[in-house]
């Protein structure tokens, strides 16, 4: 049985929480440590589900943690949870399997971008809707950027101009996602890169500085600190 959240909305979120968050330090799965009192995935499902469209949120936990994971998330939103898988690539084909007949826009957005505000999840959500078959959200790149060689020697400046940090949701057609994922060789970070090696067009929405992917202890901190601000 899949849970559904909005019965007229017309978007599947799917939300990759399987990570051991390495970069995080020892400790529990990220998606499941603490965050001004509550795990990272409550923060980002709670957020996701206050976006109007979404129909169905499809959670890839840790494959040890199935069951806790649902019973968490029971309380913020009807969710369906599965055993994630070994690659993050893996993890987001696993809830793709598990999305029920309906919603033709599928989301992908990391738990470790746990205060992703829900108008992000409805521009991405409605780039899609207005005919784009993959949608990105993305940030001008601040810092000036080198390419260097293996010595770390310069090998001259990036054009900064012409860069963008990408975040998520990443928003798809659905068949686009599908048939991207069928088709996945090499695993990528990112399931807009594999809609692009299969040719299509990926179009840019403008991110949020609140969208940050948790990832070292700084970021942790630095999301306590926005969450104390009342973000
Ligand atoms: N993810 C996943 N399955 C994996 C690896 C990652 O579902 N096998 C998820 C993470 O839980 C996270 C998102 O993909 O929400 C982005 O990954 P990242 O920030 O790299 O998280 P981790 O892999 O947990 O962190 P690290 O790379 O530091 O271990
Ligand atoms: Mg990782």
């Amino acid at each position: 049985m899949t849970a559904q959240l909005n019965p007229r909305g017309d978007v599947a979120v799917l939300v990759p929480a399987a990570g051991a968050g390495v970069r995080l330090g020892p400790g529990a799965p990220k998606a499941l440590r603490p965050l001004a009192g509550e795990p990272l995935l409550v923060h980002a499902v709670r957020r996701v589900a206050a976006a109007p469209s979404v129909h169905t949120i499809v959670v890839a936990a840790p494959a040890t943690e199935v069951e806790a994971v649902h019973a968490m998330l029971a309380p913020v939103a009807p969710v369906t949870v599965v055993p994630g898988g070994a690659e993050r690539q893996a993890s987001v084909a696993a809830a793709l399997a598990a999305v029920p007949a309906g919603p033709e826009i599928v989301l992908v957005h990391d738990a470790a971008r746990a205060l992703t505000p829900p108008g992000l999840v409805e521009s991405v959500a409605a780039a899609v809707r207005d005919g784009h078959d993959a949608v990105i959200p993305v940030l001008p790149v601040v810092d000036t950027v080198k390419e260097v060689d293996a010595a770390e020697r310069v090998l001259g400046t990036v054009d900064r101009s012409a860069l963008r940090a990408v975040q998520t949701p990443q928003g798809f057609r659905r068949s686009v996602l599908l048939a991207a994922h069928r088709s996945a060789g090499d695993a990528l970070t990112d399931d807009a890169g594999l809609v692009e090696k299969q040719g299509i067009a990926v179009t840019c929405v403008p991110g949020s500085e609140l969208a940050l992917k948790i990832t070292r202890p700084f970021d942790l901190s630095l999301a306590e600190h926005l969450l104390s601000t009342g973000v």
